[in-house]
């Protein structure tokens, strides 16, 4: 069976492919995971998306009101970053819940509302409920699952499939990045239906999510600077993960992964927020992973990436240790920070799907020099069914 493609419900095992654990074979098959979900939905002239499985109509979607993403872990982080897509090419409002708090708020929606439930395994019990919430008060609902047929896809309105395969470690890393190139062309798709995204643009955009895989295949030939990295730091026992925006989401994604499969304390919090507080923890027994790319034809990016560099200054006079993750060919960076990874340049709503590669295999590394069992962490299972 091949490993990359949606996942039927008895989708069996994927062996480890000549890898030493499932995390680290998922890692590298990203390229082709986010190959597989982009390409059946772009039509060979990269003029429009088709979502055929979608099932909301048209018209629909240019009433919809407010749009709600419930979802859990990593797979909420994915909705994080969906928010911006959304927002940025649709112009719809846009809500992030915790599936496991979504029924405690009373969730004020109803009609005319679209509710997006994001989940790999298509069975995360906190997220079956909050989709059923939301159905039962009237808002239509779409599923993007990585399992064909499961509970979520099931009971949902519409679906779109990602395409990455089974997904066997418990720490999702293959599925994450995915989700987010399925929100991108979910984004698109609603733009273009409201108006908002002329046919010229979903052709560029079309363009920019195409060279997604690529560059993410040279990100992963940076794998050896991120084994060095968890030579250097791997007896700290706590890190703080910082992002802006859109890389917020990304910080809290890679301080998630250390934690869950090295068992050490990490944070991810916004970068600007580091003066509300945190701060005062920063010193050189506590690392900051900041992710400090710059898309130089987005003025907004620029500005959150100058903050970036003053803030790294900050760091340095209190002596802290910092690890940047930061676009290639950026001198500036190299010269402020401790450590650095450089991604490929990309548009600023892109470039999410390459930062959290670097951290993934840090998390990797990191577990392992540990000789932890990194597909199976302690205390977790894949799909949470019930409590
Ligand atoms: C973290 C991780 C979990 C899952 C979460 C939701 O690496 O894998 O946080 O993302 O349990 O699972 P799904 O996406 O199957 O609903």
């Amino acid at each position: 069976m091949s490993s990359i493609g949606a996942v039927q419900k008895d989708g069996g095992m994927a062996d480890k492919g000549g890898f030493p654990h499932y995390m680290i074979k998922e890692i590298f098959e990203q390229p082709k995971s986010l190959y597989a979900t982009i390409t059946p939905r772009v039509a060979a002239e990269e003029d429009s998306v088709h979502l055929e499985d979608v099932h909301i109509k048209p018209e629909e979607l240019q009433a919809l009101r407010r749009i709600n993403i419930v979802a859990s872990g990593t797979s909420r982080h994915a909705g994080m970053v969906g928010q911006y897509m959304i927002q940025e090419l649709a112009g719809v409002p846009v809500d992030v819940d915790y599936a496991s708090e979504f029924g405690y708020r009373n969730p004020l929606i109803g009609p005319g509302e679209l509710t997006v439930v994001i989940t790999q395994s298509g069975e995360t019990a906190d997220t079956t409920a909050a989709q059923r919430e939301a159905k039962s008060k009237g808002s239509r609902t779409i599923a993007i699952s990585n399992v064909v047929d499961s509970t979520i896809a099931r009971e949902a309105d519409g679906v779109i499939y990602t395409h990455a395969g089974p997904e066997i470690s418990i720490a999702s890393t293959k599925a994450f990045t995915a989700q987010m190139a399925a929100l991108f062309l979910f984004a698109v798709h609603l733009g273009h239906a409201r108006g908002k995204v002329s046919t010229e643009r979903v052709n560029t955009y079309i363009h920019e999510l195409l060279e997604v895989p690529g560059k993410v295949e040279t990100v992963l030939r940076s794998s050896s600077d991120c084994q060095r990295l968890a030579e250097e730091y791997f007896s700290m026992e706590d890190f703080l993960f910082l992002g802006r925006a859109i890389h917020y989401p990304i910080a809290m994604d890679g301080a998630l992964k250390l934690k869950e499969v090295s068992y050490i304390h990490a944070e991810g919090y916004p970068t600007g927020e580091t003066k509300h507080g945190p701060n005062a923890l920063i010193d050189e027994t506590l690392p900051v992973v900041i992710l400090a790319t710059c898309d130089r034809k987005d003025e907004g990016s620029v500005r959150r990436y100058e903050m970036s560099v003053s803030n790294i200054k900050g760091f340095k006079k209190q002596s802290g240790r910092v690890i940047a993750i930061a676009s290639e060919g950026d001198d500036e960076i190299g010269s402020l920070a401790d450590n650095i990874v450089f991604v490929p340049q990309a548009p600023e709503l892109l470039t999410p799907i390459l930062e959290i590669v670097p951290l993934q295999l840090f998390a990797y590394y990191m577990a392992t020099k540990k000789g932890l069992d990194v597909d199976r962490p302690r205390n977790l299972v894949k799909s949470v069914m019930r409590e």
